[in-house]
């Protein structure tokens, strides 16, 4: 007698598994061969994936009320989107134009643009404003196959907006489908210009006890960069952390290369993020420990630069990477997971299946929910995306639409 469960996908011409090779994320080698079944079916019970294997062993072992027939469709975890800064409440297309007509994200930074006019922006918007924009982003992300996401702080940059920005983020989350991460200390805000110190305290003794007791996030990150804050300061924040019981993401070595891989690897972060501008002994540092490289390609494309961080030259070193879209009002106004992985392919040199591979086991990894999303295997939470095309390759080649044809969420159809 067949086992009930509550819907079946079947008869896919390649089901990417992402659950082969050694535990862990994956690295060197490995990252091209993540899994792969043809002629594949799934069985999905209370959302979980009940089963994975041969459409036929599928058929004879399980019923379900619900059929997805993806027949002649690739069918891929569902993305997890590890670094984005989605609640941003407005705009800066002014900007965008700017740097069209030839300035540079730092001089307009510089000029009081960038992350303090966003912070300006973000505190004269209203909340429900803010929460429309924050779910329409996160809804376009889901509908182009993103299951899981990270979401950051760090346009509110005082206490009350910080907490809002989290809180509203909060508010996004369908089941533990939201990671929030407190960024604080994005940028040193218009009324501190002259006295950074006061506004680093105030991120270490007001606002990190605060999100910590309330429970808005796991993670603490720190735009550590030439101009914003120092490696000495990020040391600081990172120690309140700490003490806090947050844990450590940081965006490091993003415009200027300055150690700031090696320092994510003292401090035990879970991720290091952009790494752009890594070092030879900061590869050589993130090859030998867990915290994964949070590669941002969507951002080098963006800002126009000629940079990307060297990819290839990591995998082979061994370094965990994963992709993200750094989505945000300034250097990376996109949440599509599919335009990234593109870029990644591009900008990056990786394979169509490292991409892949890269945006989904690994990304977990990055956000702690590694055991749990960005598989499909047996237990994991039953997040998939059906595509429109025959194999994994079609996805970033054929760039510019959207090929999720069904995304299952959760074990539901959600789109
Ligand atoms: O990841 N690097 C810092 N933060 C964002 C940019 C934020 C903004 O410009 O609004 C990033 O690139
Ligand atoms: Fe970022």
């Amino acid at each position: 007698m067949p086992t009930h469960a509550d819907l079946l996908v079947l008869n896919a011409s390649e089901l990417v598994t992402c659950a082969d090779g050694p535990e862990g994320p994956l690295r060197g080698d490995d990252l091209r061969a993540p899994g792969m079944l043809e002629n594949a079916g799934v069985a999905i019970t209370d959302g979980r994936i009940a089963a994975v294997g041969t459409t036929e062993d599928i058929t004879t072992r399980y019923t379900a009320p619900r059929t997805i027939d993806a027949q002649g469709c690739a069918v891929l975890p569902g993305f997890v989107d590890p670094h984005t800064h989605l609640v941003f409440g407005r705009t800066r297309e002014d900007e965008f134009e700017l740097r069209c007509l030839g300035k540079t994200y730092e001089e307009i930074a510089a000029a009081g643009g960038g992350i303090r006019a966003s912070s300006r922006r973000f505190r004269a918007t209203s909340r429900a404003e803010i929460l429309a924009q924050a779910r329409a982003t996160r809804r376009r992300a889901l509908l182009h196959g993103t299951t899981t996401i990270e979401i950051k702080s760090g346009y509110g940059l005082d206490l009350a907006s910080e907490l809002l920005a989290l809180e509203i983020a909060g508010e996004l989350d369908d089941n533990g489908d939201i990671v929030r991460t407190f960024l604080g200390a994005h940028e040193v805000p218009d009324a501190y210009r002259d006295d950074r110190d006061a506004y680093i305290r105030l991120v270490c003794d007001e606002m990190i006890p605060t999100v910590a007791a309330r429970g808005l996030a796991r993670y603490c990150d720190v735009f550590c960069e030439e101009h914003v804050f120092t490696q000495a300061e990020t040391r600081t924040i990172c120690r309140a952390a700490r003490e806090n019981g947050l844990e450590i993401k940081l965006h490091v070595d993003e415009l200027a290369g300055t150690g700031g891989a090696e320092l994510a690897v003292e401090l035990r972060a879970t991720s290091a993020d952009h790494l752009m501008q890594i070092s030879a002994a900061g590869i050589a540092a993130m090859a030998t420990c867990d915290t994964i490289a949070v590669l941002l390609p969507g951002t080098s494309f963006f800002l126009g630069m000629q940079t990307f961080a060297p990819a290839r030259r990591m995998i082979e070193a061994g370094c965990a990477i994963a992709l993200a879209t750094d989505c945000n009002p300034g250097s990376s106004m996109s949440e599509n997971p599919q335009t990234l992985l593109t870029i990644a392919c591009i900008g990056l040199g990786l394979r169509p299946i490292e991409a892949i591979a890269a945006l989904t086991r690994n990304a977990a990894y990055a956000v702690d929910l590694g055991t749990e999303v960005g598989r499909i295997a047996p237990g994991y939470r039953a997040d998939l995306v059906v595509t429109d095309v025959a194999n994994h390759r079609l996805l970033p080649y054929h760039h510019g639409v959207n090929h999720a044809a069904t995304v299952v969420h959760h074990g539901r159809i959600v789109a």
